[in-house]
C-alpha cells in the first residue's frame, strides 16, 4: 500500500530518526509500503521519515544498465551507519520531499555502510558513484537533513523564493 510522502517545509523532515528495535511484521509492512510508495512516485530511494515514520530505515532501488528498476536490486537498510567515506563527486540530485527541484550536490565518491536487513541480519556494503550518492542522500534524511541544505546561500535564497511561489500557486 502506498503512503503519503511529506514534503518541504514539513517540520517532521527535520526530526532525527530513531533506531528500529523490533524486526517484526510491522517493520515488514512499513518496508513494503515504502517500496510501493517509492515506485508510485517514480523515486529511486526513500527514507521512513518521508512517510512520517521517524525510524532509521531507508530503501534504495537504482535502475540497472538497461535503465529498468528491478526489485531484485532493492536495498532495504535498517539502522544504517556509514563507516567509511572517501573521494568527492558532483551529482544532480532530486528528492520526493522536494518535488520538481534538482541541483548538483557534492558528496563522497566511495563509502562503506553497515546495516541490518528486514530480518535483523547484519550486512555491509561498499558503494561508489550514483549508489554512494543515494546512500548519502537517504542517510541525511535519517539525520533530519535535506539535500537543499548543501546549496550555496545565493542558490538557497533563489530556491526558497521559487518554492514559496509554487506553494502559493498550489493553494
Ligand atoms: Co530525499
Amino acid at each position: 500500500m502506498t503512503r503519503e510522502v511529506i514534503t518541504y517545509p514539513n517540520k517532521l523532515l527535520r526530526e532525527k530518526s530513531k533506531d528500529v528495535l523490533k524486526f517484526d511484521t510491522e517493520l515488514h509492512t512499513l518496508l513494503d509500503d515504502m517500496y510501493d510508495t517509492m515506485i508510485a512516485e517514480n523515486g529511486v530511494g526513500l527514507a521512513a521519515i518521508q512517510v512520517a515514520i521517524p525510524l532509521n530505515i531507508l530503501i534504495i532501488n537504482l535502475p540497472d544498465e538497461e535503465d529498468t528498476q528491478e526489485k531484485e536490486n532493492l536495498i532495504e537498510a535498517i539502522n544504517p551507519i556509514i563507516t567509511h567515506k572517501d573521494g568527492t563527486q558532483l551529482f544532480v540530485e532530486g528528492c520526493l520531499s522536494v518535488p520538481g527541484f534538482n541541483e548538483e550536490i557534492k558528496r563522497a565518491q566511495h563509502i562503506v555502510v553497515e546495516y541490518f536487513d528486514r530480518n535483523g541480519q547484519k550486512k555491509s556494503m561498499e558503494a561508489e558513484d550514483f549508489l554512494a550518492v543515494a546512500w548519502q542522500h537517504e542517510m541525511e534524511h535519517l539525520a533530519g537533513h535535506l539535500f537543499i541544505e548543501h546549496l550555496s546561500i545565493i542558490k538557497r535564497k533563489k530556491f526558497e523564493k521559487e518554492w514559496k511561489r509554487r506553494l502559493k500557486e498550489k493553494r
